[in-house]
């Protein structure tokens, strides 16, 4: 009998869809080069052995934060023999133990997690990098997941390295909490003497480029229906200006049209992209908590609401603690969205949106 894979769509619209995967490192990335510049001019000290200037990168979800940090990573390695960069995604590591265990790792000298002690681990890291002529540059990815008492020691060990053992490091924060450095210790943010860049959200236009640039190189040539490009653009638009969206969206619609046979990706398939969203969005509501229902309903009603308008709305129906917590569950659903707005002279209020 044939094999039930044997009769599957055949590839006539991507030719290579890793382009569109979602951790793919493009040569190019619009609309980015003033940031990346900035990260040059920070990092560059590296590449020689000297002290760079630590970054904190933040921004909304799909604003090129990652991939602009891993891109100038690539590049600083290729330019210098002397920089070994690791990338820390902190929702995976967030112990001080752990992410010394990986660094220690990464400079070729394994070390088990387990039956180590933490300060051992720190000595053998420490140790490793005065004998090699190479500097670390570290990047924490997802750095809110570090304000706990345990990494944020972390975070003062390793900004301290220079002063206290004459070693250099480049480290570089990217979070979508803007208010990440500001919840770090004092004497942390002292240490660390971190300069900020913002990575703001992308515009109708900006993401259409974006998607251009990416689909030369992903489809065969006249695969794109006119309007395809600025619908998928227009989609995430709506979405907070996420790149990720519109490049997700595309990846989907061309394989809606390859499964129908098209020649071409229309806008039928788009729209049909968008419809699965929508399955999994209402998939995804119905296994949420009361109390998140409670909340999404609310701001259905209220859409835009100041995270202090909502707290006392909802204060009688459960603590202010538990409230919060419902609200980062949310945010991390990408049901909801929270956004720092500036109220009169020098004031900023938190207002939660529903996506
Ligand atoms: N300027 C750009 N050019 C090309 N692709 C981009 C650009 N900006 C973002 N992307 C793509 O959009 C997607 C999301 O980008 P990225 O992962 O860097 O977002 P992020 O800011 O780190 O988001 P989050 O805060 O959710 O982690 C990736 O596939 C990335 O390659
Ligand atoms: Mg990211």
């Amino acid at each position: 009998m044939a094999n039930i894979f044997s009769n599957s769509v055949e590839n006539h619209i991507l030719k290579d869809e890793r382009f569109l995967y979602p951790d793919y490192v493009p040569e190019k990335l619009p609309f980015r080069d003033e940031e990346i510049e900035e990260l040059v001019f920070a990092l560059k000290p590296l590449s020689v052995g000297k002290k760079p200037t630590h970054v904190f990168i933040y921004g909304s979800p799909g604003t090129g934060k990652t991939v602009s940090l891993k891109f100038v990573l690539k590049e600083l390695e290729e330019f210098s023999d002397r920089v070994k960069g690791v990338y820390i995604n902190c929702f995976e590591f967030s112990s001080r133990h752990s992410i010394l265990a990986k660094l220690t790792n990464a400079f070729g000298y394994p070390v088990s997690e387990r039956g180590v002690s933490t300060e051992e681990i720190f000595d053998r890291f420490v140790a490793v990098l005065k004998s090699k002529k190479i500097t670390p540059f570290v990047i924490f990815d997802e750095a809110e997941q570090l304000l706990n008492d345990d990494s944020k020691k972390l975070l003062y060990d390793l900004s301290r390295l220079p002063e206290q053992f004459k070693i250099n490091i480049g480290l570089a924060f990217i979070s979508n909490d803007n208010f990440f450095l500001s919840k770090l210790d004092d004497r942390v943010r002292s240490s660390l003497q971190a300069s900020s860049i913002c990575f703001e959200k992308y515009t109708h236009v900006e993401l259409k480029e974006i998607l251009n640039e990416r689909a030369k190189f992903a489809f065969y040539p006249n695969v794109l229906s006119d309007g395809v490009i600025g619908l998928c653009a227009a989609h995430a638009s709506k979405n907070n200006g996420d790149a990720r969206v519109a490049i997700d969206v595309l990846l989907k619609s061309a394989r809606i049209a390859e499964r129908a046979n098209s020649k071409k990706i229309e806008a039928v398939h788009v729209r049909k992209s968008f419809m699965q969203e929508k399955v999994v969005k209402v998939e995804l509501t119905s296994t949420l908590s009361e109390k998140e229902k409670l909340i999404l309903d609310y701001l259905t009603k209220n859409n835009g609401v100041d995270s202090g308008e909502i707290y006392s709305a909802l204060k009688n129906k459960f603590a202010e603690r538990t409230l919060r917590q419902a609200i980062t569950d949310l945010e991390e659903k990408k049901l909801i969205r929270l956004e720092k707005i500036q109220k009169g002279k020098g004031g900023f209020s938190r207002v939660i949106f529903k996506n």
